[in-house]
């Protein structure tokens, strides 16, 4: 939700900014804008759309390279004002001394606004930013430096923020402050990068520093200061970057999804490289708690999205590997529920960029409550990683597309591997098994094309039903979400054995289902839903083990995938269905990287 940028040093500023903005576009991009000081003041540029429009302005309006070496810059994700120039960020104050580039919410704009306006404050937009420029003008106005300002200000904030800001008196300093947004501040010789996420500084530097929540950053060229507007103690730790520059291009391909995608057999093996050792799953995360995860009775797992859906097959994992109970919760509801807590219960967070507002909120509530709190994280160093207890990294590289892909192969691959490790009996074969994976994952993607073919003819349809049991349920429900994100056309989820219980009614010849049926234990019960959906004229596309022969007299298409063991096979059926998604969407004209409404890191709520 959001990407903010800013940079000071040697350079110039400008196209280190446009540069970083394109890096984070996937947080937003319903306008950019940036504010850099020049010779003649603080320049400001603004364009609603993507970035390329703010890169159209600077040029169509004969606009030059400034000579700048700070500035700030901002890719909008709207929640407060339509996207407009005019709600484009960065904000100002009254008399343009302040300027302010913001991710998250101020859950308090209103009274703020409403304070600010009474002492004679006019505001420009619709947005809850703004107010945090006019407040820090307010405490200027009555006689504070523009530090101790910034201080009194951020005091007085409510809600979800990470602010780079730039006083237009002052062209040596650039300030951020962070509380529950991400803010990452990248050290390079005599310049430093502050951005929202990594993706954006790996072209610069390889070390980094996190904010950690009220902890606000004074940059110059040469030096930072980090201080926490609580007066508690800072914990500053320089962190080298894991990811390289490739890893976050396209590379040959079209788009970012279509790469993640073929990434698949990469992410499995990174996920398990080091892990997999004759004794079995060694989780060096894990290691400090291994006590306490030896008497652990019950298990939560939270997570929204894709990585809930991951956490879904989880909680098949769990169970049936390692004999733990487990419950898998939107982390938005496990938030506001309210139900007992027995000792003996670890909490599970999943999220690829590991700054999801929702399940930051959830991890805080299971801290509060004493529970054990593991992490299954992609980002390194991101506040779901420093939060909790312990945890384990994906090691999945950046994931730019929206969409998610190669994070769920992942997270399941984790979860496999913390299932195994947990169990007291180790599941016979299933390590060896996960070695084969990324061959079998492999061996589909070497038949897009099927897939491509398949996207033509079912593009037509505008609804969709996913079915599968068991393991690929969640598997089925994921289905339906990479489609109807990207495709925005209308696809559902459900368990195989529910469609009589009502979805049925919806069947017939227009309504397709995407069948996930390979060769389990409930093969037959799946051959007699789709038989179901058949006698009511449902066409049917099912992804099933190559060698069934059956399934070629009940579905209309099949497109067959290598055999595996059952708790392992989301790591195969999801991969043609993320396929599928892919190519309805990119051949319906859809930018599939930049889904519309969405943004790849929700940091609010
Ligand atoms: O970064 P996280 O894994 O915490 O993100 C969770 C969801 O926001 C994310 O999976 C979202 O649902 C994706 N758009 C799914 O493709």
């Amino acid at each position: 939700m959001c990407g903010i940028i800013g940079y000071i040093g040697k350079q110039q500023a400008l196209p280190i900014l446009i540069d970083g903005l394109k890096k984070l576009e996937y947080r937003g991009y319903d306008s950019a804008g940036f504010a850099v000081h020049s010779g003649e003041g603080v320049v400001v540029k603004k364009a609603v759309g993507q970035v390329a429009n703010l890169e159209k302005a600077i040029l169509d309006s004969s606009f030059q390279i400034l000579d700048s070496n700070i500035g700030i810059a901002h890719t909008r994700w709207a929640t407060h004002g339509v996207p407009n120039e005019v709600n484009s960020h960065p904000h100002t104050d009254c008399k343009q001394r302040v300027f302010v580039a913001h991710n998250g919410i101020i859950e308090n704009y209103k009274e703020l606004k409403h304070y600010l306006q009474e002492r004679g404050h006019t505001f420009t937009s619709a947005t809850d930013t703004e107010v945090v420029a006019h407040l820090i003008e307010d405490f200027i106005n009555q006689g504070d430096d523009f530090e101790k300002a910034l201080k009194l200000a951020l005091n007085m904030l409510r809600g979800a923020y990470a602010f780079a800001i730039i006083d237009a008196e002052n062209s040596a300093v650039l300030y951020a402050a962070k509380c529950q947004s991400p803010l990452v501040i990248g050290l390079g010789q005599q310049e430093h990068f502050l951005a929202s996420d990594p993706s954006a500084l790996i072209t610069h530097t390889k070390n980094a520093v996190y904010l950690n929540d009220f902890e606000m950053a004074k940059i110059s060229a040469g030096e930072i200061t980090i201080e926490n507007i609580r007066r508690e103690p800072t914990d500053t730790k320089v962190v080298t970057l894991e990811w390289n520059l490739e890893q976050a291009q396209k590379g040959n391909y079209q788009h970012f999804m279509q790469k993640e995608i073929f990434e698949g057999p990469e992410t499995v093996k990174l996920a398990f490289a080091g892990r997999l050792h004759e004794a079995g799953v060694k989780l060096g995360g894990l290691e400090q708690v291994k006590e306490k995860l030896e008497t652990i009775k019950r298990v939560i797992i939270c997570a929204c999205g894709t990585s809930y859906y991951a956490g879904l097959v989880g909680e098949y994992l769990f169970e049936e590997i390692a004999g733990i109970p487990v419950e898998t919760h939107f982390a938005s509801e496990f938030r506001y529920r309210q139900e007992p807590f027995e000792p003996g219960t670890a909490a599970i967070f999943i999220s690829q960029s590991g700054e999801t507002a929702d399940t930051l909120g959830a991890l805080r509530k299971a801290k509060e409550n004493g529970l054990l709190t593991l992490g299954i994280v992609n980002v390194v160093g991101s506040t779901i990683a420093r939060e909790t207890d312990a945890g384990v990294y994906n090691h999945a590289g950046p994931e730019i597309g929206v969409a998610s892909t190669k994070a769920f192969l992942s997270q399941i691959t984790v979860l496999a591997l913390m299932a195994e490790y947990l169990a007291k009996v180790k599941r016979p074969g299933l390590l060896e098994e996960l070695r084969n994976i990324p061959g079998k994952i492999g061996a589909i993607l070497a038949r897009a094309s099927e897939i491509e073919k398949l996207a033509e003819k079912y593009l037509y349809h505008k609804n969709f039903i996913f079915l599968g049991r068991r393991y690929n349920y969640p598997t089925a429900l994921e289905g339906a979400l990479k489609l109807k994100e990207i495709s925005y056309l209308h696809a559902e989820g459900y368990g195989a054995g529910e469609l009589k219980h009502g979805p049925i009614a919806m069947i017939g010849k227009e309504f397709p289902t995407i069948a996930l049926v390979p060769g389990n234990g409930v093969l037959e019960k799946m051959y007699s839903n789709l038989e179901e959906i058949k006698a009511r004229s449902g066409p049917i596309l099912a992804i099933a083990t190559e060698g069934d022969q059956h399934i070629s007299a009940i579905a209309s298409d099949v497109f067959y995938i290598p055999a595996t063991l059952e708790p392992l096979e989301p790591l195969l059926t999801v991969v043609p269905l993320q396929l599928l998604a892919y190519y309805i969407g990119a051949k319906l004209g859809y930018n599939v990287d930049k889904p519309r409404n969405l943004a790849k890191s929700v940091t609010v709520e």
